[in-house]
């Protein structure tokens, strides 16, 4: 049976204090939205319908690309109203879903169930049991235990209140009886909304069987209304994370300080210290070592490479057996060959080093490339950009580049060439030449330092 989903999102959020809709503030880096739309996904749904109303546009602008039905609710009367919005695209032999756009963590395994149950021609709503079950709607039982209906906080008396057993939205059904229960909701309640919840009890009244399962894991269905609660979920979600990781063995320090706003495909015997961020796509070979304070974005690192504290990585290669830092910065497009050593407060950027090559100390390396075995000494900067263009620097096997060396883009060192320390390099150099450009060394015997005078 084609199952609908509908994920409800028009919601302001007022308590995010935000200019930015709530469903857009990121969660491991991603829109709380996207995580929702993913787990849809992975139920395999026909058609997902997403009703937007605050920022609409907004949210529509960052999902442009994908193939999401969009239903605006322009005025939010309740969720009940908001799912009758979408209820006219979908047609009557589906089942349909309801899922919310601010309750990222929720997985396929806990709805599944109530998607089954619906194929069955029943109602189903994902329940939980919390200690503290204040602002949440009730489930409401028959003697017999079976389910007559949902009250919410608002409208309950205090004997409702008192039940632990809670609504967390999440309910499926067949279609065409959903249809006919939302556009049959009124809205005389304490709120003066269409809550959705009433379709429960209509649902019993008209004889269609109502089931509720209950959640595993709490914290799935956690919604998030404040930064708070965005905190508590991010927390809890790295924490997932973090755990997978251990199971595929990867040495994490310390699982409560590591950051993953993205995708982690490891070897073995990974070491991850403190404090790192992770995002994008990383993909670390065997062996690898990460050192505290480390942040990577796209990189894909061969075995046996060691990166020391404090680097920033950015869309980045580095080949194996390299050793990266402590405080070394890589930049878009830079490429490392197998063997590389790139020390402390190294910038790269869009350039190749070769194999065995090192960039040791205190180096800018721009719109370059560098062969292999290459020793660039310290303080080197290559002179790419002339205020209007970026222009390359090509260094060959072999060279030895003095410390304190401008290199003059355009340039080329040819191999085996060598740069004398405190040059300014602006012509090519030729194979196995020296170079260098350097002030003759003058000495003036007899002179004294000015000493400071007295007053007098
Ligand atoms: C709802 C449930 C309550 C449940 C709780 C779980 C109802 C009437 N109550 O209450 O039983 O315990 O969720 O968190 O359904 N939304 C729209 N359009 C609207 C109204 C809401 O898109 O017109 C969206 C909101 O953006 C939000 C979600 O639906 O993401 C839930 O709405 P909210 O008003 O927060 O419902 P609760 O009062 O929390
Ligand atoms: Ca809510």
């Amino acid at each position: 049976m084609n199952l609908s989903i509908i994920i409800l999102a028009a919601g302001q959020g007022t308590r995010m204090c935000s200019a930015r809709p709530k469903v857009l503030h990121p969660l491991a880096g991603r829109p709380l939205l996207a995580h929702v739309i993913d787990t849809a996904r992975e139920l395999q749904p026909a058609d997902i319908h997403v009703v937007i109303g605050h920022g609409a546009d907004q949210v529509q602008r960052d999902f442009a690309d994908t193939d999401i039905q969009w239903v605006l609710q322009a005025e939010q009367l309740g969720t009940g109203h908001a799912v009758a919005q979408a209820m006219p695209a979908i047609p009557d032999g589906n089942c349909v879903l309801v899922m919310y756009g601010d309750v990222p963590l929720v997985s396929r395994a806990t709805l599944e169930p109530l998607c089954s149950l619906a194929e069955q021609g029943m109602a189903a709503l994902l329940t939980a049991e919390l200690d503290d079950p204040g602002g949440y709607g009730r489930i409401l039982h028959h003697a017999d235990g079976s389910i007559c209906g949902i009250v919410e906080q608002k409208d309950a008396s205090a004997s409702e209140r008192a039940l632990k057993e809670i609504n967390t939205g999440f309910v499926a059904a067949p279609a065409a009886r959903l249809r006919r229960w939302v556009a049959a909701l009124d809205n005389n309640n304490a709120q003066g909304e269409f809550y959705l919840t009433d379709v429960i009890a209509r649902a019993v009244t008209e004889g269609t069987g109502v089931r509720g399962v209950m959640a595993d894991d709490i914290t799935e269905v956690l919604g998030i209304n404040d930064r708070k609660q965005l905190a508590v979920q991010e927390r809890c979600y790295q924490q997932r994370q973090a755990e997978r990781c251990l199971q595929a063995g990867v040495t994490l320090a310390d699982p409560a300080r590591f950051d993953l706003r993205g995708t982690l495909t490891a070897g073995e015997d990974v070491l991850i210290d403190v404090n790192a961020v992770l995002e994008g796509n990383i993909v670390l070979g065997n062996r690898v070592s990460i050192g505290p304070n480390v942040v990577m974005r796209n990189a894909t690192v061969g075995d046996d490479v060691t990166i020391l504290a404090n680097c920033v990585i950015e869309d980045a290669e580095i080949g194996s057996h390299s050793r990266i830092g402590p405080f070394a910065r890589l930049r878009p497009e830079t490429r490392l060959s197998t063997n590389t050593h790139i020390g402390n407060f190294v910038e790269i950027k869009k350039s190749d080093v070769g194999a065995g090559s090192k960039v040791n100390h205190l180096s800018y390396i721009g719109d370059t490339t560098i062969g292999m075995d290459v020793n660039i000494g310290a303080g080197t900067i290559t002179c790419n950009y002339d205020g209007a263009n970026k222009h390359r620097t090509i260094i060959g096997d072999r060279v030895f580049i003095g410390s304190d060396t401008q290199l003059v883009a355009p340039v080329e060192v040819k191999e085996g060439a060598t740069i004398g320390a405190g040059s300014t390099i602006t012509r090519d150099v030729e194979a196995n030449e020296l170079a260098l450009s350097r002030a003759p060394q003058k000495t003036r015997t007899g002179w004294k330092r000015p000493v400071k005078k007295t007053k007098g």
